[in-house]
């Protein structure tokens, strides 16, 4: 792949620690073994997530100084909704203090819909992969959420470049034996983040959509990594070659009804979220009177009017084909710098990070024993670089039977923040993990020491096996 140069330069730093070993091994013990405990001050590159971690523009600063601050009516929300209805195309549109405040206001609503219009009596929600809080979300608000992700994801060596997409036999099969009264909503995560920020095609889309209308199912767009999406469209399905970014985002949402979107990963914002709903004012209203119980006000949404403004230039850059090219290629330098040394990677490269398939690269730990928590805890020690497990410790047990879920994945993600680290960081990162790799074989797995009941990976504490 050629190299795509950074479309701007860097006018502020902030200063990272490097630390030693000895105060890495002393903090990882002092974290429970658990790199969510870790101070931040003690890691060097930190890759746990992209999500509020990246940096904004210039002109997203000067934003923040022209916001209006009045409790109702704010001049920065009408600017954001103009952006907002000008990319997607929706008519109606709350701001949310972030993409969980979107699902805790939009979720019972559907429930509730499926409920009174359509005779639902156990309702879920069926998506390409929910990730784990929107999960936690559709649970709280009385549903189940079931996945239906494509097979071809789960093999990483595997060169599919839809891994994102939809299953659709497994989506029709679903709607059919849960009934389609019982299906509240069908959700399509883009890019899907658990299996790799792998895309999800037009087509797939389309597909999905088609068939949740023959049975009146909205479908709901969650949209973290929505221009990510449309570029690896522009990049790999025929015929969008030659579209804008923006284009491909128009075209994107009319296969949804509906959005949630955390505008804390391509939006580069810090905090902030939106949920936009096309045309169903009904619906909108009932979003609504939540939106002020639950977030704030209808037209600011539990932000301040700055969030407001740094949404609305963010959103903007969001859609830059040439930030998104180098962006892309970024991520896809750490890709290439891990696949080329023989790190097992998800393959092809996805848009926000990279992950790497612990289940292959330390069998020798089995999934119970958190394989890739203990290729976290490894890479963190020997360089202070901070990843996230993403496998039976983020998927927890069965709340009725208490014994661990099978995951299908035992990955650790290497999450890129926007704008933040130069490919510098990059080559840093790749020459600690293979390094780490010589030593897999010396890799032990961990147990807990503590572990809580619900949303577990955040908060527990371990103890190294030996
Ligand atoms: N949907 C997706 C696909 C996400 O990746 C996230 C967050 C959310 C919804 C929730 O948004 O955090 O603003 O409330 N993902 C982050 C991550 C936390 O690290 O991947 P939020």
């Amino acid at each position: 792949m050629q190299r795509v140069p950074a479309p701007f330069r860097i006018k502020m730093v902030e200063a990272v620690r490097e630390t030693t070993l000895a105060q890495r091994e002393q903090a990882l013990r002092d974290a429970g073994y658990n790199p969510f405990q870790l101070r931040s001050d003690d890691v060097y590159v930190d890759l746990l997530t992209d999500s509020g971690t990246g940096a904004m523009s210039d002109r997203q600063w000067a934003a923040l100084m022209q916001a209006d601050e009045s409790y109702a009516g704010s001049r920065s929300y009408f600017r954001l909704q103009e952006v907002v209805a000008q990319l997607f195309g929706y008519a109606y549109m709350v701001p949310t203090h972030q993409g969980r405040g979107a699902e805790h206001i939009l979720f019972p609503c559907l429930v509730e819909r499926a409920r009174s219009e359509r005779g639902a009596t156990e309702p879920v929600f069926i998506s390409n992969y929910h990730f784990d809080t929107t999960a936690a979300h559709v649970e709280l608000a009385g549903a189940r959420a079931l996945n239906a992700l494509t097979r071809r994801a789960f093999d990483t060596a595997s060169l599919d470049p839809w891994k994102g997409n939809f299953d659709l036999e497994q989506v029709a099969h679903l709607i059919e034996t849960h009934g389609p009264r019982n299906v509240a909503a069908i959700v399509t995560t883009v890019t899907c983040n658990s299996s790799g920020g792998q895309p999800v095609s037009l087509a797939n889309m389309k597909a999905v959509y088609d068939l949740a209308h023959r049975y009146s199912i909205p479908v709901v767009i969650d949209s973290a990594r929505f221009s990510e999406n449309a570029y690896f469209i522009k990049a790999r399905e025929d015929g969008f070659g030659d579209a804008s970014i923006p284009e491909i985002v128009a075209h994107m949402y009319r296969y949804g009804d509906m959005l949630t979107m955390s505008a804390k990963k391509d939006a580069m914002v810090n905090i902030g979220g939106i949920c936009c709903i096309r045309e169903d004012r009904d619906l909108f209203e009932a979003v609504r009177a939540r939106c002020v119980l639950m977030e704030g006000f209808v037209t600011y949404g539990g932000l301040a009017g700055r969030d407001l403004e740094a949404m609305a230039t963010g959103l903007a850059e969001a859609v830059d084909e040439q930030l998104l090219a180098y962006r892309i290629a970024q991520v896809a330098h750490l890709h290439r710098r891990l696949d080329d040394a023989g790190v097992p990677v998800q393959r092809p490269c996805g848009g926000h990070a990279v992950f790497i398939d612990a289940a292959r690269l330390l069998p020798h730990i089995p999934a119970e024993q958190f394989p890739a928590l203990s290729l976290a805890n490894a890479i963190y020690v020997a360089g202070g670089v901070r990843g996230v497990e993403i496998g039976s410790l983020l998927l927890g047990r069965d709340p009725k039977t208490g014994v661990q879920k099978a995951s299908p994945f035992e990955l650790l993600r290497l999450a890129i923040p926007r704008r933040t680290y130069t490919n510098d960081h990059m080559d840093y990162v790749a020459d600690v993990i293979i390094d780490t790799q010589a030593q897999a074989a010396q890799l032990r797995g961990y147990a807990f020491e503590q572990e809580p009941p619900t949303l577990r990976h955040f908060l527990a504490r371990f103890h190294p096996l030996h």
